[in-house]
């Protein structure tokens, strides 16, 4: 409970020492170095850096330092040597590159950046410094100006009039708006002004505030302690800010296929035959599911990289039987290892100096699960790779997905997380927990990450983690934790993973169902509709709560369930290509309305819809009894998935919404590759491979590219993959034309033939495709090649054998 204290004046008061109200002072002297500019103000230096043509670096720092680290967020690689000119006179200096022009007043250091059009793209109009505490930089805004990333935060999409705190926290009271920090931290704000956007990424592993509440002519961005070092990304959009943002700070590995299945997890399923059972009634059920989640009752009391030797007897024996049914295991690993001088890893830690300790030299003890725990020093390399390896007992029995929880960290004390003093030896260069807090959760995952690389080959690992900071999408999914079964939670999850797509983070979701608290079986049908199209797809709920697995209900929700993975299911090429282009330019999996259609301002603050990839528009139902919705369809022809209804976009529709629905639209021109249901993603079992084309061809061309490899190993590294280009236009004669060739081939897919579906066109029944034979839709399921024209679905079905590499086809109408 708080008191008073909490408003004490103390806490309040700007305390700044140095020029007026704290600035840094007029620019004395600047200094030419070869990789960047360091310009020497009255009470502190600060160092100027391209380090890419659209990425400015600005390090603010005390007195007249001179230090160009970083934290572990920036990949090692990412600079780039980058050209830039400096002149200067009496009142100004100016820093140019082909992309961007900074210009700095020398009496009050004010910066400008503008972009190569020479339009102004961010003013930082003050800089306010603590030596040695706070510094608080003050960005130009506009009250209408919109914000988006911020990473893992509650709220709506546009962050203007929000306030956030940078602090991994581990919160189980509700997740509601006022919560300033969650469990992760990304101190990177995209904000976009006059239809202009930018980003600004504080590199700041210890607390920092992001305020765009309470100035409506600036926003600021503050370290509560220590230096700041920014970066200014300038892009053409917010495509291409996030693509350099993530150039910077890294991008997915492409995750095991599997991974983007359905996960199904519980705190706890307890035992092995729990587990088997829960197995079985999936696969009895037919109900499609990739990964089982073991929280911490598998543990020996709670003990890391130990099995229960009671409840699960043959873990080994366990993992392999489920791996022949198609399921993965995924394991829960919390950073703290119990005290306990009999327990082996116990004795390591201590016997080879590898937890956080005080500087008077004691092992810093916290207590959580196990009781009072030892910590790993993540910043430690030796360490890591110490952590990595043991992650052997997991792989030795056939795991390769990994579920880091508490990783913030998290522990059971007043602050609710490790003591500020605790010491990280940090690569020789000793820092505080309170300037690395943030860090703790991401190294942890790195270290899990690479130990697990390392083990398994060429397999590739999942890792899923709770807490992160910029940069954890190079290492795996996050969840937003402990959430409830509250249709507001549910809502709120599109928000916060929307933004965490536009913070670099495309693998990401939300407990579906609801973590705590008990769901209704409605909720659970809602939100497994939306949760579908969510990148990172895991059912999970908290002990003590109702069952939530998709059976829990009856008949009816169990088959809109199965329904809707099902659907996940038959989307995964769609998925997966969509996996892939996040891992080469970071683009986020699910978007907000407002990525794709930036010109369009009613979707600047939409967030009760959204997009997964550019092609389906997801409008979930986020209220009990609701049977209809209002979706708003941005420019272009947009389908209604299950009604085959044409709308034009740029319009709100109301759409009915029965329970076994979830409104769903298609945009024309999409060409959207299907694979049938498997149980279980296993790439080498598939059967066909369908292209689904939507809507009459335009005279535009309309193209998609499929991406396709084996879904497991790393062999894509090498070449092993397929970029499968698919073409579409209209010819003269009122026809179209398809042409299909691999931009690149390199994996031998296993299905054995390709079927090209046109759905919503025009009189289907006159259409005729040259060159093949006109056959029934039964007939063709047997043939390798043909036509067949589904008059009841509306659809014409073009066949071909798998191995015609390229082809070009044409269909036409027949006159009547
Ligand atoms: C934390 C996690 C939750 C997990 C529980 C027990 O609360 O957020 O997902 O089930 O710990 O491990």
């Amino acid at each position: 409970m708080q008191t008073s204290e909490a408003i004490h004046p103390d806490k309040h008061a700007g305390t700044s020492v140095g020029g007026e109200r704290g600035k840094i002072g007029a620019v004395r002297c600047v200094e030419q170095h070869t990789s960047y500019v360091a310009l020497i103000c009255e009470y502190a230096t600060v160092l100027l850096q391209c380090v890419h043509a659209q990425i400015l670096r600005v390090n603010i720092l005390d007195g007249q330092e001179q230090r160009l680290d970083t934290t572990a967020a920036v990949l090692p690689d990412a600079f780039e040597a980058v050209r830039m000119s400096l002149t200067e006179d009496d009142a100004q200096l100016i820093l140019a590159t082909d992309a961007m022009t900074v210009v700095v007043e020398r009496d009050d250091f004010a910066l400008c950046v503008y972009d190569a059009q020479g339009a102004l793209v961010t003013t930082l109009c003050e800089v306010v410094k603590v030596p040695g505490g706070q510094t608080d930089v003050r960005m130009k805004r506009d009250p209408a100006d919109h914000f988006y990333g911020l990473g893992e935060k509650t709220g709506f999409l546009d962050k203007n009039g929000e306030t956030y705190r940078m602090w991994n926290s581990d919160v189980y009271s509700p997740h509601v708006p006022e919560i300033k920090a969650l469990y992760v931290s990304i101190p990177y704000v995209m904000h976009v002004h006059d239809g202009h956007t930018y980003a600004l990424f504080l590199d700041h592993a210890g607390e920092s505030v992001f305020d765009m509440q309470q100035h409506s002519d600036y926003y600021s961005v503050q370290t509560v302690k220590g230096d700041f070092d920014a970066y200014v990304i300038v892009g053409d959009s917010m495509i291409d800010v996030i693509r350099e943002y993530t150039a910077l700070t890294g991008r997915l590995h492409l995750p095991p296929a599997w991974s983007l299945g359905y996960h199904q997890s519980r705190y706890s399923y307890a035992s092995q035959t729990e587990v088997m059972d829960l197995a079985t009634s999936f696969r009895e059920k037919g109900i499609p599911c990739d990964a089982i989640h073991l929280d911490i009752h598998y543990m020996d009391e709670y003990r890391v990289f130990t099995f229960d030797k009671q409840r699960f007897a043959d873990p080994k024996g366990m993992v392999h039987t489920l791996m022949s049914q198609g399921f993965h295991v995924v394991p829960i690993v919390d950073p703290g290892v119990k005290r306990d001088p009999r327990y082996d890893i116990y004795q390591e830690g201590i016997a080879q100096d590898r937890f956080c300790k005080r500087i008077e030299g004691d092992v810093f003890l916290g207590a959580v699960w196990p009781g009072e725990s030892g910590f790993p020093d993540f910043t430690d390399d030796a360490t890591s790779v110490w952590w990595g390896e043991k992650h052997r007992f997991y792989t030795d029995m056939g795991i390769s997905g990994i579920w880091n929880d508490m990783n913030e960290p998290a522990i059971f004390n007043e602050s609710k997380t490790m003591d500020l003093d605790v010491m990280h030896r940090n690569h020789g260069h000793p820092k505080t927990h309170e300037e690395l807090h943030n860090l703790y959760g991401m190294l942890m995952t790195k270290a899990t990450y690479e130990g697990m690389r390392q083990l398994l080959g060429n397999q590739r690992p999942f890792l899923l983690t709770r807490a992160g900071y910029a940069g954890v999408q190079r290492y795996g999914a996050v969840w937003t934790g402990d959430n409830r079964s509250f249709w507001e939670h549910m809502e709120m999850a599109v928000p916060m993973v929307l933004n965490m797509g536009l913070s670099g983070v495309p693998f990401a979701g939300a407990d579906i169902g609801g973590f705590a608290h008990d769901v209704s079986p409605e909720l659970l049908v809602r939100w497994t509709q939306m949760g579908a199209f969510f990148p990172f797809f895991r059912n999970h709920s908290a002990l003590g709560s109702v069952r939530q697995e998709p059976w829990s209900f009856g008949a009816q929700v169990e088959q809109i369930c199965r329904k809707f993975i099902e659907l996940r299911y038959r989307m995964m090429p769609y998925v997966y290509t969509l996996f892939y282009e996040a891992s080469q330019v970071g683009m986020p999996v699910m978007r907000p309305l407002c990525l794709e259609y930036p010109q369009d301002e009613r979707t600047s603050q939409l967030s009760d819809q959204f997009l997964l990839g550019r092609d389906l528009l997801v409008a979930p139902v986020f209220r009990p009894g609701v049977r209809k919705r209002m979706v708003y369809l941005p420019s272009g022809t947009w389908y209604n998935y299950w009604t085959d209804e044409e709308y034009t976009g740029e319009h709100y529709v109301l759409v009915d919404a029965p329970l076994d629905e979830m409104p769903l639209f298609v945009r024309s021109g999409a060409i959207l590759p299907e694979y049938p249901v498997q149980s279980a993603v296993q790439f080498d079992c598939v059967s066909s491979l369908q292209f689904v084309i939507y809507g009459d061809p335009q005279e535009a061309v309309q193209s998609y590219v499929l991406y396709e490899d084996d879904g497991i190993s790393f062999d894509h590294e090498l070449g092993l993959y397929n970029e499968l280009e698919v073409t579409y236009e209209a010819t003269v004669d009122d026809g179209a034309s398809v042409t299909y060739r691999y931009l690149q081939q390199g994996y031998l897919p296993a299905y054995r033939s390709r079927v090209f579906c046109f759905t919503r066109i025009r009189a289907v029944e006159q259409i005729a495709v040259e060159g093949f034979t006109c056959v029934t839709v039964e007939q063709l399921t047997s043939m390798s090649k043909g036509y067949a024209i589904d008059v009841d679905a509306g659809e014409v079905l073009v066949k071909l054998p798998a191995d015609v590499m390229e082809a070009r086809f044409v269909w036409r109408r027949q006159k009547s």
